[in-house]
């Protein structure tokens, strides 16, 4: 598990500690460039397992505290860019940078928190001792308060003496992302995060993340629950077979819906109408002589975005 060396105080670990906004660089901190780059920045990224390719030219921008969702199907290589990035796994073809340094060096393993998508942690170690061997491997010195303060915000204050082995799956989903925030990271990598919580422990991820956001954080969130990143994320990315297929705000991929109208003769649909050409829409109709007796504008959800975009092409 990364977590990132960093100073990370008490009451805004965030704030102050992240590793760009120390007051000395010293030789692996950051320049005035890295400090203005983006979070996450990846280029051409490209990756090949033998014959097997899992990535295939995606361009990827997370900035600063920005939320974005990384969607796609099993295998469509989520997984393997969120481990590019950390300097887990190396990329055949393309760069990817982290707050401007390359992904794999010291400086871009200091800006991170990453939750792996399959992690275990040592059964006989209790949250708390596991949290502060991870503020050791991230050089964090936010001592007991910090610990204190992450274990709060995951909700396991009162399990911070329990053995990982006793905790739920879910309580050692909340210990992972209270892992992953040690130390103040500048890009939190979350690969699907969520998928042990109850909807209680979802919503309180959701809060988590956006006061992140709210402190400049950046988050990548690999997710399968559509409905939750359509309410956290300001961007989602959408990729198959190892290339983008979509990519925007969730309210404008969601658009391109139509426009449904009750008339005499039976439900009429206009799927390349916008609430903008309703009028025009209903006043032909009754033109033509029709009865019209409602007119709604057709929201597509995410997940219809989501299934048009990788439709007949999963794996
Ligand atoms: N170490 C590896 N060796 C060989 N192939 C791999 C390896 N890791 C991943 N792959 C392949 O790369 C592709 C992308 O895998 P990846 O784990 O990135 O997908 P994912 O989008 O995270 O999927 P999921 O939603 O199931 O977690 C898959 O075809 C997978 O089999
Ligand atoms: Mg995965």
């Amino acid at each position: 598990m990364l977590s990132s060396p960093t100073v990370s105080p008490t009451a805004e670990p965030l704030d102050r500690g992240g590793i760009w906004l120390g007051p000395t660089g010293g030789d692996s901190g950051p320049t005035g460039a890295q400090e203005k780059a983006v979070a996450l920045r990846a280029t051409g990224l490209g990756k090949r397992y033998g014959a097997q390719v899992a990535l295939d030219g995606v361009d990827l921008e997370v900035g600063h505290g920005e939320l974005v969702g990384l969607l796609g199907p099993n295998g469509a290589g989520k997984s393997t860019l969120v481990k590019i990035v950390c300097g887990l796994v190396r990329p055949t073809a393309g760069r990817a940078e982290v707050c401007g340094a390359p992904a794999g060096s010291r400086a871009a393993r200091r800006a991170i928190g990453y939750l792996a998508e399959l992690f275990r942690f040592p059964g006989w170690s209790t949250a708390d001792e596991l949290l502060r061997l991870h503020q050791r491997l991230a050089g964090s010195e936010g001592g007991d308060a910090e610990r204190a303060e992450l274990l709060e915000r995951v909700g396991l204050s009162e399990a911070r003496n329990r053995p990982v082995e006793d905790m739920s799956k879910g309580m050692q989903q909340r210990l992972g992302i209270a892992q992953a925030l040690v130390g103040g990271p500048r890009l939190l990598l979350l690969d699907e995060p969520t998928s042990a919580l109850d909807p209680v422990g979802r919503r309180a991820v959701r809060q988590l993340l956006e006061g992140l956001r709210g402190r400049g954080v950046a988050v990548l969130l690999n997710s399968h629950l559509l409905s939750e990143v359509e309410l956290v994320c300001d961007r989602v990315v959408i990729i198959n077979r190892g290339r983008t297929v979509a990519a925007g705000r969730p309210a404008d991929l969601a658009q391109r819906s139509g426009v449904e109208v009750e008339t005499g003769s039976g439900l009429r649909r206009f799927p390349e109408a916008g609430r903008e050409d309703t009028p025009a829409i209903v006043a032909r109709l009754v033109a033509e002589g029709e009865r019209v007796y409602s007119v709604r504008e057709v929201s597509a959800s995410l997940e219809d975005v989501y299934l048009e975009a990788v439709e007949g092409e999963s794996s």
